[in-house]
Protein backbone atom coordinates (compact mmCIF):
# COMPACT_ATOMS: atom_id res chain seq x y z
CA UNK A 1 0.00 0.00 0.00
CA UNK A 2 2.07 3.21 -0.98
CA UNK A 3 0.76 6.21 -0.61
CA UNK A 4 0.16 5.70 3.05
CA UNK A 5 1.35 8.22 5.22
CA UNK A 6 1.26 8.29 8.97
CA UNK A 7 0.45 12.15 10.50
CA UNK A 8 0.48 11.79 13.80
CA UNK A 9 -2.49 10.45 16.50
CA UNK A 10 -5.76 10.01 16.81
CA UNK A 11 -5.95 11.36 20.80
CA UNK A 12 -4.10 14.56 19.17
CA UNK A 13 -7.15 15.79 17.70
CA UNK A 14 -10.03 16.51 19.90
CA UNK A 15 -14.18 16.07 18.59
CA UNK A 16 -15.00 19.31 17.27
CA UNK A 17 -11.53 20.14 16.62
CA UNK A 18 -9.04 21.17 13.61
CA UNK A 19 -5.29 20.77 13.68
CA UNK A 20 -2.07 21.42 11.94
CA UNK A 21 -0.19 17.92 10.90
CA UNK A 22 3.12 18.83 8.33
CA UNK A 23 4.57 15.65 6.40
CA UNK A 24 7.70 16.85 4.65
CA UNK A 25 7.07 19.89 2.94
CA UNK A 26 3.12 20.13 3.19
CA UNK A 27 1.16 21.38 5.28
CA UNK A 28 -2.62 19.53 5.91
CA UNK A 29 -5.12 20.65 8.38
CA UNK A 30 -6.73 17.32 9.77
CA UNK A 31 -10.23 17.54 11.41
CA UNK A 32 -12.38 15.68 13.85
CA UNK A 33 -15.94 16.35 13.18
CA UNK A 34 -18.69 15.61 16.29
CA UNK A 35 -19.83 12.48 14.43
CA UNK A 36 -16.31 10.96 15.29
CA UNK A 37 -14.71 11.09 11.85
CA UNK A 38 -11.64 12.30 10.66
CA UNK A 39 -10.89 14.58 7.72
CA UNK A 40 -8.13 15.96 5.52
CA UNK A 41 -7.63 18.25 3.27
CA UNK A 42 -4.65 21.25 2.33
CA UNK A 43 -3.44 23.46 5.79
CA UNK A 44 -4.21 26.94 4.02
CA UNK A 45 -6.79 28.83 3.17
CA UNK A 46 -7.58 29.00 -0.93
CA UNK A 47 -8.12 32.60 -0.47
CA UNK A 48 -5.14 33.50 1.43
CA UNK A 49 -2.26 32.59 3.24
CA UNK A 50 -3.99 31.67 6.88
CA UNK A 51 -3.66 28.46 7.99
CA UNK A 52 -7.27 26.51 8.51
CA UNK A 53 -6.03 24.72 12.16
CA UNK A 54 -6.48 28.36 13.11
CA UNK A 55 -9.99 28.31 12.36
CA UNK A 56 -12.83 26.60 13.62
CA UNK A 57 -14.97 23.76 12.95
CA UNK A 58 -18.70 24.64 12.77
CA UNK A 59 -20.99 21.25 11.91
CA UNK A 60 -19.63 19.99 8.65
CA UNK A 61 -17.93 23.23 7.69
CA UNK A 62 -14.64 25.02 8.78
CA UNK A 63 -14.21 28.41 8.80
CA UNK A 64 -11.23 30.58 7.97
CA UNK A 65 -10.14 33.08 11.11
CA UNK A 66 -9.07 35.73 8.20
CA UNK A 67 -12.14 36.64 6.83
CA UNK A 68 -14.63 33.37 7.93
CA UNK A 69 -15.22 31.79 4.50
CA UNK A 70 -15.91 28.58 4.86
CA UNK A 71 -15.24 25.09 3.04
CA UNK A 72 -17.23 21.71 3.79
CA UNK A 73 -15.04 19.60 5.68
CA UNK A 74 -15.48 16.33 3.48
CA UNK A 75 -14.80 17.37 -0.15
CA UNK A 76 -13.21 20.59 0.46
CA UNK A 77 -15.75 22.73 -1.48
CA UNK A 78 -16.68 26.50 -0.66
CA UNK A 79 -19.43 27.14 1.11
CA UNK A 80 -19.08 30.74 2.15
CA UNK A 81 -17.71 33.56 0.08
CA UNK A 82 -15.06 35.10 0.03
CA UNK A 83 -13.62 31.78 -0.63
CA UNK A 84 -14.59 30.30 -4.37
CA UNK A 85 -11.70 28.18 -4.71
CA UNK A 86 -11.99 24.39 -3.43
CA UNK A 87 -10.01 22.80 -0.86
CA UNK A 88 -7.76 20.07 -2.11
CA UNK A 89 -8.66 16.91 0.39
CA UNK A 90 -7.23 13.58 1.02
CA UNK A 91 -8.75 10.36 2.09
CA UNK A 92 -7.81 9.10 5.79
CA UNK A 93 -7.64 6.25 7.72
CA UNK A 94 -7.06 5.06 11.24
CA UNK A 95 -5.37 2.12 12.45
CA UNK A 96 -4.59 1.63 16.23
CA UNK A 97 -5.04 5.05 16.98
CA UNK A 98 -2.47 6.71 14.37
CA UNK A 99 -3.86 8.31 11.47
CA UNK A 100 -3.23 7.70 8.05
CA UNK A 101 -3.27 10.04 4.86
CA UNK A 102 -3.45 9.06 1.16
CA UNK A 103 -1.05 11.26 -0.90
CA UNK A 104 -1.12 9.12 -3.65
FE1 LIG B 1 -9.30 32.45 4.29
FE2 LIG B 1 -9.57 34.94 3.30
S1 LIG B 1 -7.74 33.89 3.85
S2 LIG B 1 -11.15 33.54 3.89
Amino acid sequence: ETGWVKLGLTAEIGIGEVRRLDFEQQTFAIYHTKTGQFYASEGICTHGSTHLADGLVIGEEVECPKHNGRFLIKDGSPTRPPVCLALKTFPMKVDQHELYIDLT
